[in-house]
């Protein structure tokens, strides 16, 4: 039931998604390079994708209001799924990944082109690539933007979700600010983490919830308990993404299983394992994580560590409990949410926490 419900709301979304891009991009421009850029972003926002923030943002429209607009909730929801995208694109260069999706990362599919068709001596084909990325980022934020804007509900709550938004975009640029931060320092806490994932990532997963709540014309108690649901799901799916990002597998996440380790990301695994380490442990963590050139076998040696420190153990009880808390808020809500996606609500949350993809 649950799998073919989010099947066909996955395809729903793609389908929007695409009718969108045609007409706000590719549609209207008929420039040579331009027509390659935007298929560039096109092939990116299509190279997989769960549709977790969408989908969450239109379960959680249809749970207040089950006749709520379908066809005006989904288009809405593209803003949030081309904030993430854009948010990916930047990451990619921030982290600088390889990989996303089991695909080239963006800015560097754009410095491959740079490399097949310019002289290298008057273009740095890196270089151009970051820039193409960063503009892409900034591109696809700006779709984000007039996704919002549909007229399938009164403005007034147009308007309020559109404030949502924003405030949603402000939280994650500030968790990213915090994450970029934390990377030269050594002894940050669990609770700086929480804060640093829950704008990040989290806040992102509250936006939708909100934002769907919001055009489907909620209670304040409604669209409070949905916010703190989709809090509390946001922070339990970024530890899972820290743990799969290290004992997960390539060819199903799409991602590299060492680069958290190499870019010496502080993730929930080492600032726990930081703390329950033992002399000789901590030198090793403190040798690998951070070091691009670490071997496989020290990186290993690090998952190790992760494991007989209990840090493992710890983080998927960490997101275990984030997940039960966040259903706590699903009973909360007055009036009561439609059972039905009520249950699809919690089906999404765990689909969140219990993936491997
Ligand atoms: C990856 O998000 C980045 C995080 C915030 C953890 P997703 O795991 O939702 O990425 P896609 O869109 O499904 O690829
Ligand atoms: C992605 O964070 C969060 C944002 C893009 C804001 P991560 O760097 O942890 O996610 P992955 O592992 O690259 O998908
Ligand atoms: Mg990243």
């Amino acid at each position: 039931m649950f799998l073919s419900y989010y099947a066909n709301l996955l395809k729903r979304v793609d389908a929007s998604l695409k009718e969108f891009i045609h007409k706000n991009a590719k549609g209207i421009d008929t420039n040579e390079f331009l027509q390659y850029y935007y298929d560039e972003i096109e092939k990116f926002l299509f190279s997989g994708g769960k549709r977790i923030r969408p989908i969450l943002m239109i379960t959680a429209g249809t749970a207040v209001k089950p006749d709520v607009n379908m066809e005006g909730i989904i288009k809405a929801s593209l803003s949030l799924e081309l904030l993430h995208n854009a948010s990916l694109i930047h990451d990619d260069i921030m982290d600088n990944a390889e990989t996303r999706r089991g695909e080239t990362v963006f800015h560097k599919v754009l410095g491959q082109y740079s490399k097949q068709h310019y002289n290298s001596t008057i273009q740095n084909h890196a270089d151009f690539g970051v820039a193409m990325g960063i503009l892409g980022g900034d591109f696809v934020y700006n779709m984000a933007y007039k996704a919002i804007h549909v007229n399938d509900f009164p403005s007034e709550s147009v308007l309020k979700a559109s404030l949502v938004f924003n405030e949603g975009f402000f939280k994650i640029v500030r968790g990213v600010i915090i994450e970029t931060d934390f990377m030269g320092k050594n002894n940050i806490s669990e609770n700086e983490y929480l804060e640093m994932i829950y704008g990040k990532t989290a806040a992102l997963f509250e936006t939708a919830t909100v934002m769907g709540a919001i055009l489907a014309n909620a209670t304040e108690s409604q669209i409070e308990n949905l916010r703190y649901f989709g809090k509390y799901v946001g922070i339990a799916f970024q530890i899972v993404d820290d743990i799969i990002g290290t004992f997960g597998n390539t060819k199903k996440t799409g991602k590299p299983t060492d680069s958290d380790i190499k870019e010496g990301k502080k993730t929930l695994l080492l600032i726990k394992a930081l703390e329950i380490a033992n002399e000789s442990e901590r030198e090793i963590l403190e040798r690998v994580a951070g070091n691009r050139n670490a071997s496989s076998e020290d990186v290993e040696s690090v998952r190790e560590i992760f494991e007989t420190t209990d840090a493992l153990k710890y983080s998927k009880e960490k997101a275990e409990e984030q997940y039960q808390l966040s259903l706590s808020y699903l009973e909360k809500a007055d009036p009561e949410l439609d059972i039905k996606f009520k249950t699809y609500l919690k089906d999404i949350a765990e689909k969140g926490v219990n993936r491997d993809t």
